[in-house]
């Protein structure tokens, strides 16, 4: 079975998931989607794809099954609300929404439709991360005591990313929301609560360009995690998580390496290949085509959407505070 997909934003996280789709066999790109008709154009075209500018026409596409949205985030839940009455299945980029709201509205609007939604939470796919994972369900750090995950970086991005009525929220949102995530799925633990600093640097912007958050999870670990992207500075990408237990620890340098380290061993397992684009589309492929809930759901967009509400909260009010899952 090919899954026909209509890509909705033609941007530059859409530009890394078409590099990724020939690598899935059951996904075939039919329409690609963007307010700006160039940018449609220009992605579309030597890929001999339709394009339009105008995402209704995609839900009214009958020969289309599922939708790849990637809008600035303001549009999240109007997209997906509308795709799902249309009938579509939904591959929806990370952060899921802007407020919890809207959040529950798009999984209501799920439910009535039976249709599949998946939140890109890309940083599963990586292979660091799912060595990490297998080798903490097997006991292998003993019990969680600390996690510390920090994602800096300058590079140049959209306008509307530091914009509240469009991004939401700022590099929390956008970054932190994976680090709740990663932090979520590899442990298996909640976060309980969160205190927060949190400031603006960057001329023009309305939402936080810097942020410091101290964790509590409800496995008995503590942690942190540190966001920045201030200016537009030639630096590498730091997307670092360190997780500490009784019996060892491993340091994830996201798109580079896994570290483990105890009292007489330690190795490190360094990254092959980039294709988490091409694992996470599979996923979502192999969730329609079994028609079995994906592995990331929209359950999963909300709880780390909640953490990253109860940070700002947390930084508004002064006083530490527990996520509304
Ligand atoms: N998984 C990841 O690691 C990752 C990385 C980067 C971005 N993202 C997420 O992907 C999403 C898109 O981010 P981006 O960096 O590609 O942004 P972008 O600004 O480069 O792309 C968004 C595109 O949407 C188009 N657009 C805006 N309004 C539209 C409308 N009404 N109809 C159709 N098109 C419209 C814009 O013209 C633009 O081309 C965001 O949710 C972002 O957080 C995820």
């Amino acid at each position: 079975m090919s899954i026909k997909l209509g890509v909705l934003g033609a941007g530059i996280i859409a530009k890394t998931f078409m590099e990724a789709v020939p690598g899935v066999p059951d996904v075939e790109v039919s329409v690609i989607c963007d307010a700006d008709a160039e940018t449609a154009r220009a992605l579309a075209e030597p890929r001999k794809i339709a394009w339009v500018t105008d995402y209704r026409q995609v839900f009214q596409d009958e020969s289309v099954d599922a939708v790849y949205i990637a809008l600035p985030h303001h549009l999240h839940e109007e997209a997906t609300i509308a795709a799902a009455e249309a009938g579509k299945h939904i591959l929806l980029e990370k952060p899921m929404s802007n407020t919890l709201e809207e959040a529950d509205r798009m999984l209501a609007a799920q439910r009535r439709a039976g249709i599949k939604l998946m939140v890109g939470f890309t940083h599963r796919f990586h292979s660091e991360m799912e060595t990490a994972k297998r080798l903490i369900e097997l006991g292998g750090l003993g019990q969680p005591t600390m996690v510390v995950d920090v994602i800096t970086t300058g590079g140049k991005i959209p306008k509307w990313f530091w914009q509240k009525d469009q991004a939401g929220g700022g590099v929390l949102h956008l970054n932190g929301s994976h680090s709740f995530d990663r932090i979520h799925w590899l442990l298996g633990a909640d976060v309980s609560e969160v205190f927060t600093f949190m400031d603006t640097y960057g001329p023009g912007r309305t939402v936080e360009d810097s942020i410091v958050v101290a964790l509590r999870l409800n496995n008995g670990a503590i942690g942190t995690t540190v966001h920045n992207w201030v200016g537009e500075f030639k630096m590498p990408f730091k997307c670092d998580l360190d997780i500490y237990g009784t019996n060892g620890a491993l340091r994830i340098k996201t798109w580079d390496s896994l570290q483990f380290y105890s009292q007489h061993h330690s190795w490190q397992q360094k990254r092959e290949r980039d294709d988490m684009f091409e694992k996470e589309i599979q996923e979502f492929a192999s969730a329609i085509i079994e028609d079995r809930e994906p592995g990331i759901t929209g359950a999963d967009g909300r709880r780390s959407l909640a953490v990253v509400l109860a940070c700002y909260e947390s930084a508004r009010t002064g006083r530490p505070v527990a996520p509304s899952y």
